[in-house]
């Protein structure tokens, strides 16, 4: 493991004023996203699609990484060039989605999961580096309701995204350690300030009994926001509050930084919430986004299969906002000034 490298990466995902797209939806996910365009999802399609987000002129002042899916980073682009490549090429860290998806966890609550896809990802990993991959990503799903977080989930997901972090950082590879509570219950924002506690401290508590290097990795989570069924939904500043109180209960200084999933908020309420925590300073690591749906949802519309210009726009608008946000410099006017 060569600690400077993985530092120096991690250092530059959380690089100030950029942060990361995540555009690592699996196929099945991605068919999501296009049925609600009406473009089929067909390799070509997806191939196109990525290929208007990664040549959005001028997108990478704001972005530092991008995560693919398998499939993209052994894509080229519609020019012939390895998407891996052309990233690079731009200064824009290429990252990887390595997890095989949530699965029901046994012995857990209804809805409970647990995440697969430890088994050969020592060798899997060899092949994404030699691809051009520097990071990794894994996500461990946790739910709040019908009795649900149990320890089981909360002990078993954690325990594996240590397991995929010490054999990330064996080859040299970035982890990016991404815990989430899902926000589609009606549980209220303090709620879920004390589950994602729970969660990150046995996060945090796994990563020690296995060795990770904090420095040379990069957290994921949620904030600390109002399930979408809650009947009070918490204002920016309060989730601003709980979510820097949280971290800060939870997340050693160590850590580089932490790049927040956007997790079916808004496009401007995920920059709104980015912003307002930024805004309270003093903070040991950076703050910054590693959205999909929030970096993503008016560049997929403004495409539609069809309109390049328009996809391109949209989405190098979303990715400064957020670029200004991560400096706690975004104002709601500069929305409507675009
Ligand atoms: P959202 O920002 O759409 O939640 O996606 C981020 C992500 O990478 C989830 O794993």
């Amino acid at each position: 493991m060569n600690e400077k490298t993985l530092n120096e990466t991690a250092l530059g995902m959380v690089a100030p004023g950029r942060g990361l797209l995540a555009a690592d939806e699996s196929t099945g996910t991605i068919k999501k996203r296009f049925d609600g365009i009406g473009v089929e999802n067909t390799e070509p399609n997806r191939r196109a699609y990525r290929d208007m987000l990664f040549n959005t002129p001028g997108f990478e002042k704001h972005t530092s990484g991008v995560i693919l899916f398998e499939e993209t980073l052994f894509q080229s682009s519609l020019a012939g060039e390895p998407f891996s490549k052309l990233l690079a090429s731009k200064g824009v860290i290429p990252g990887i989605k390595v997890d095989k998806g949530a699965k029901p966890l046994p012995g857990g609550k209804p809805d409970e999961t647990i995440t697969e896809g430890l088994d050969g990802l020592r060798e899997r990993l060899l092949k994404y580096r030699e691809a051009g991959a520097r990071f990794a990503k894994w996500r461990g799903v946790i739910v709040i309701g019908n009795g649900a977080p149990s320890y089981n989930a909360i002990q078993t997901n954690a325990h594996a995204l240590a397991r995929y972090a010490a054999l990330c950082q064996e080859a040299d590879i970035v982890p990016i350690v991404e815990p989430e509570v899902l926000m589609d219950g009606d549980n209220t924002a303090a709620t879920c300030e004390e589950v994602t506690t729970w969660v990150l401290k046995e996060v945090f508590q796994q990563l020690y009994y296995q060795n990770v290097l904090l420095e040379g990795m990069v957290l994921k989570p949620n904030m600390a926001v109002s399930g979408i069924r809650c009947a009070t939904q918490a204002s920016v500043d309060e989730v601003a509050e709980r979510s820097v109180r949280m971290l800060r209960n939870c997340v050693p200084s160590a850590v580089p930084g932490v790049a927040f999933l956007s997790g079916g908020q808004s496009d401007e309420l995920a920059t709104a919430h980015l912003d307002a925590m930024n805004r309270v300073g003093n903070l040991p690591w950076k703050l910054t986004f590693s959205y999909g749906r929030a970096l993503q949802a008016a560049a997929l519309k403004a495409w539609s299969g069809k309109d390049v210009e328009a996809g391109k726009k949209a989405h190098l608008h979303r990715a400064r906002m957020n670029g200004l946000a991560s400096l706690g410099q975004w104002e709601a006017a500069l929305e409507k000034a675009a």
